[in-house]
């Protein structure tokens, strides 16, 4: 057992004990902080195998009525995106398909509770739930992704992580100024007034998407145009008939 755990610790990146003449020195290890430069595909430890289901994509599809998706639902705070995720989910099981809201503030609470809203951490936000909504995706699931988002790159990398043919980029549009007259949930004041620091619209950058599948303007549309926008794109490309 000893013998396990110790060729399992040198496999991994922990610092390693080297004796150089009688002494023992710490040889450096590579950076926590290399590991996370890298791309998601070159983070990937040594010695690790797929193990691939019998179970097909189409097996689940023909059993659960719809191809996989994930909508990813961006825009900014305010903008109605965890409205219109959980009115899309309702419907969508009240039609019998089997779909889950990731939100943003409610994944924060637990898959990325350690993470900020520097750029750096918003991309590890955005770069975990990609990969769960991809794990959702394999089981056959509908997945409606809540995110702000706000950076062409770090959506491109959500479309590349999940497979940019079951990626539903969904802008869901509403100016700073309207969200925040909106002002749900009073973070538009207190990012002007300086208590919450880049906060997005107010003190961080947002980049509206230049070519998203769907488009809703919550602005002109009220929430039950909202859904239907994105159901009618669902029911052409990813819900069978039945
Ligand atoms: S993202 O930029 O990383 O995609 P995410 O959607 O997870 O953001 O979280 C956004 C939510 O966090 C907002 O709806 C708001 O309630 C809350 N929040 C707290 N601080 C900030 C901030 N500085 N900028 C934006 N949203 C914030």
């Amino acid at each position: 057992m000893d013998d396990l755990r110790h060729s399992a610790a040198d496999a991994t990146s922990e610092p390693l004990a080297h004796s150089i003449s009688g002494s023992t020195t710490t040889l450096p290890r590579p950076a926590r902080d290399e590991q996370q430069s890298r791309s998601p595909s070159e983070r990937i430890q040594p010695f690790i195998q797929r193990f691939n289901s019998t179970i097909s994509g189409a097996d689940r599809s023909v059993m659960l009525g719809h191809k996989p998706v994930t909508v990813w639902l961006t825009g900014l705070s305010g903008a109605g995106k965890s409205t219109i995720a959980f009115r899309l989910e309702r419907e969508l099981m009240a039609m019998g398909r089997l779909c889950y809201v990731l939100d943003g503030d409610n994944v924060r609470h637990g898959l990325t509770s350690d993470l900020g809203f520097s750029k750096e951490d918003r991309r590890e936000n955005i770069r975990r739930v990609a990969h769960v909504a991809r794990l959702m995706n394999d089981a056959g699931l509908i997945v409606i992704a809540a995110l702000i988002s706000p950076m062409h790159e770090d959506r491109d990398m959500a479309r590349a992580i999940v497979g940019s043919d079951r990626f539903v980029e969904t802008y869901v549009s509403a100016s700073a100024n309207d969200c925040a007259k909106r002002d749900p949930k009073g973070l538009y004041a207190k990012a002007q007034a300086g208590t919450i620091a880049s906060f997005t619209g107010v003190s961080a950058p947002y980049e509206p998407p230049l070519h998203p599948e769907v488009l809703v303007d919550t602005t002109a549309l009220t929430v039950a145009d909202s859904v239907s926008r994105v159901l009618d794109h669902l029911r052409l490309h990813f819900l069978l008939k039945r």
